[in-house]
């Protein structure tokens, strides 16, 4: 097995679960909510170092249409979250070459969010770094139904449907498929996220939970995606 990341086989597309932000302060007697925070700065540190590696799109799961069933003040607060983030770090994001776009529902997140998310879109729509998707309000079920009612309106010939035109649909319309799929803090299930697009993605799950995943962690995730034999349903040369 190589040891080290083969710069020439980066994963274009990653896509992230970030788990364990509640555990991870609990571990600290702290509220759940501390582990937000410290989670949620670590999202930049992994989009920089992915983008220095040649990653393309980074995916997130930053909060599930589940995620709604948790107690009303961690709801509130990480609805809060980007608002505070995107307003603090608004002028560090322009100077950036980090493009970033929203996934998920539109209608359930407040007016504030909307508007800053729209801002930050267009903010950022012709920077030419790494796409960070950050997945708000978002359920692969509710997305590939919300894709349906589009292509519906679009008025779109059934019949003639195929999965190119599909994807085109889905909020990842212009990200293409993930290459790598990592889950933290032990946890092994998708929780909804990106059913369509993981179809033939490498899935690494690791123990570590997700303000403890650093540079080394991505590091080992790639090389474990480097020592794949992806064959997309087909025979490797070697093997005919
Ligand atoms: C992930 O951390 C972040 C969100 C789902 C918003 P959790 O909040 O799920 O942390 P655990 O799983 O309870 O440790
Ligand atoms: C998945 O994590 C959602 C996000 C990371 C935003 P959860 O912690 O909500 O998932 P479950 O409940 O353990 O499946
Ligand atoms: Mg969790």
């Amino acid at each position: 097995m190589n040891e080290k990341i083969d710069i020439n086989n980066i994963p274009k597309h990653i896509a992230i679960i970030l788990d364990g932000n509640g555990r991870w302060a609990k571990k600290r007697n702290r509220p759940r909510i501390y582990g937000h925070r410290k989670g949620a700065f670590n999202i930049e540190r992994i989009c920089k170092y992915a983008d220095s590696l040649g990653v393309k799109v980074l995916s997130i799961y930053c909060f599930s249409t589940e995620n709604w069933h948790r107690p009303s003040d961690e709801v509130n607060y990480l609805m809060h979250l980007p608002i505070r983030y995107f307003m603090r770090y608004r002028n560090q994001i322009k100077d950036s070459n980090i493009k970033i776009v929203f996934s998920g529902r539109r209608d359930r997140i407040s007016n504030k969010l909307n508007d800053l998310a729209k801002d930050i879109e267009d903010m950022t729509k012709n920077h030419q770094g790494i796409t960070l998707n950050i997945c708000f309000d978002y359920g692969s079920r509710d997305e590939i139904i919300r894709a349906i009612k589009k292509l519906n309106e679009a008025g779109e010939d059934i019949k003639n449907l195929n999965e190119e035109t599909f994807s085109k649909y889905l909020d990842t319309a212009n990200l293409g498929d993930v290459d790598l799929l990592i889950r933290t803090s032990g946890e092994l299930r998708l929780s909804n996220f990106l059913l369509w697009q993981i179809a033939y993605a490498e899935f690494y799950f690791t123990d570590i939970l997700w303000p403890d995943f650093d540079e080394l962690e991505l590091d080992k995730a790639i090389i474990s995606y480097q020592n794949r034999n992806r064959r997309f349903g087909g025979i490797k040369e070697e093997n005919k």
